[in-house]
């Protein structure tokens, strides 16, 4: 069995979207995977609900109890490891997770780590994409699925979903209109790479 590992800080929707999906697609069946395990930063993160209530192993990894990103990063690797299964590594996806990862634990996981970046990559890596999307101008924003790599924001791109910036859009409206489209590429872009690993 191929396992999914997903680490998220917050809502937990895109995360979601990609259980629901597996669900609903039989991932089990169709290519031998299926989400299972989702770890947060923090305790507080509403998707640790969803999560549990839907069956899958939760973790907390509370970011603030270690003294460096290293330290951080290596508890967070020794947990994700768990879900290794012999000849099968663990597939691990970025849902909203708001951590800057060191260098050693992406090249670690390089290949089957994956980021949605709530941006058209490589315009606005960072924070703040709707708003600065909106201050340079721009006519359409949305949304990139990607493979981590040591550059923040960076890395082969699987998968964009373009939306319409329209007159008098906040950040906030385009952040909704953006997270629609993410929660249908998300999914289809790891049902991609499952189908042909
Ligand atoms: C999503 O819009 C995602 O693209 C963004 O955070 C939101 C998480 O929503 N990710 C980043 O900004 C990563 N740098 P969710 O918790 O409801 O999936």
């Amino acid at each position: 069995m191929k396992n999914i590992v997903i680490l998220i800080s917050g809502g937990g929707s895109n995360m979601a979207a990609i259980v629901k999906t597996a669900q609903r697609d039989n991932w089990h069946d169709k290519f031998g995977a299926r989400v299972a395990a989702v770890i947060s930063n923090k305790a507080s993160a509403g998707g640790l609900v969803f999560a549990a209530e839907n069956g899958l192993a939760t973790h907390v990894l509370d970011h603030k109890a270690f003294a460096s990103r290293e330290d951080f990063d290596a508890a967070l690797a020794s947990v994700i490891d768990r879900y290794e299964e012999p000849g099968r590594p663990v597939l691990l996806v970025l849902a909203g997770f708001m951590r800057i990862l060191t260098s050693g634990f992406v090249s670690r996981y390089e290949g089957r780590l994956l980021n949605i970046h709530p941006s058209l990559l490589p315009a606005f890596p960072g924070l703040h994409t709707h708003q600065r999307a909106i201050d340079a101008g721009c006519q359409v924003a949305g949304a990139t699925v990607h493979q981590v790599t040591a550059e923040l924001d960076h890395g082969p791109i699987l998968a964009q979903a373009v939306v319409p910036i329209l007159p008098g859009d906040t950040a906030d409206a385009i952040a909704a209109r953006v997270l629609t489209q993410e929660h249908r590429i998300y999914p289809q872009a790891i049902a991609d790479l499952l189908r042909h690993q």
